[in-house]
């Protein structure tokens, strides 16, 4: 790995622990405006400082964030299509002189294994690797998963060696039962998305026993924007992958964060 890919990896997972805090707000390139993140700004804005990265899309990137905050972006260049139509049918949006002009972290892309237009997104992934290496920007294979697909060690294995196999750099996948056959089976770094939104412990507890059975860390969206304390559960999850925190201890730093946040507004 060159000096750049290497660097702009250590952006992303920090070298101090090998660990990372992805803020997942690219919801929108086929969902719209998903619920907690319809004014992208306002969202944003509070959970950045508590972010080691943020994942989205140029469009939210050059719209939403103040170009002088300082917070490695992992970048969405994959999409073209809706929730309207078939998921799998994405391609490469973003050219990588786009990528560089933005001064992205990482490239990210889902692949769809299983889904109808599997071979192009794995041919995309393979593509985008390409361009990657010739600019040390690593790419991010995120492991989408269609609707008919389980969520099992057996499927998001195959998905996550095969990412690994074409050359992806680190990948994000979704925890599930014997999580670490997964890990064990794939050669790079592997992040965890949160998914759909659960209560406030479930998630955090999804979180502990992801680092526990070997993520490096976690792509968390709308279990942080759509939780009723979106700084605490950043914060939370924080405690977890950063600092070891316990899932009682997080939920600690959630409850904290929360009371103050409440006490704060009926003083105001
Ligand atoms: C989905 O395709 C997006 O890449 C999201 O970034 C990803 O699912 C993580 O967000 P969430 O934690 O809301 O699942």
């Amino acid at each position: 790995m060159d000096w750049g890919m290497q660097n702009r990896l250590a952006r992303i997972i920090k070298p101090e622990d090998g660990r990372a805090v992805m803020l997942a707000v690219d919801h929108g390139y086929f969902l719209g405006p998903t619920g907690g993140l319809e004014e992208p700004r306002k969202t944003i804005e509070p959970l950045l400082p508590y972010a080691d990265s943020i994942m989205l899309t140029r469009g939210v990137l050059r719209t939403s964030v103040d170009a002088r905050w300082d917070r490695p972006v992992v970048l969405r260049v994959s999409g073209g299509t809706s929730i309207l139509k078939e998921l799998s049918n994405e391609d490469i949006t973003v050219s990588i002189e786009d990528a560089i002009r933005v001064n992205a972290s990482a490239m990210a892309l889902s692949i769809f294994v299983g889904g109808e237009f599997e071979k192009n997104t794995l041919v995309n992934l393979a593509k985008l690797v390409d361009e990657g290496e010739r600019c040390g920007i690593p790419v991010l294979a995120v492991t989408a998963v269609g609707k008919e697909m389980a969520r099992d060690a057996r499927y998001l294995g195959l998905s996550c060696r095969i990412a690994a196999e074409l050359g992806a750099h680190f990948v994000k996948t979704y925890y599930c039962e014997e999580f670490e056959k997964v890990v064990e089976a794939c050669p790079v770094p592997v992040i965890i998305a949160g998914g759909k939104k659960i209560p406030e412990v479930d998630a955090l507890t999804l979180a502990f026993d992801a680092v526990q059975h070997g993520a490096v860390g976690v792509d968390m969206g709308r279990n942080i924007f759509q939780s009723d304390s979106p700084v605490g559960m950043i914060r939370a999850v924080r405690a977890i992958v950063h600092e070891k925190a316990s899932v009682e201890e997080s939920g600690r730093v959630y409850e904290d964060t929360k009371r103050v946040k409440a006490r704060r507004a009926a003083a105001s």
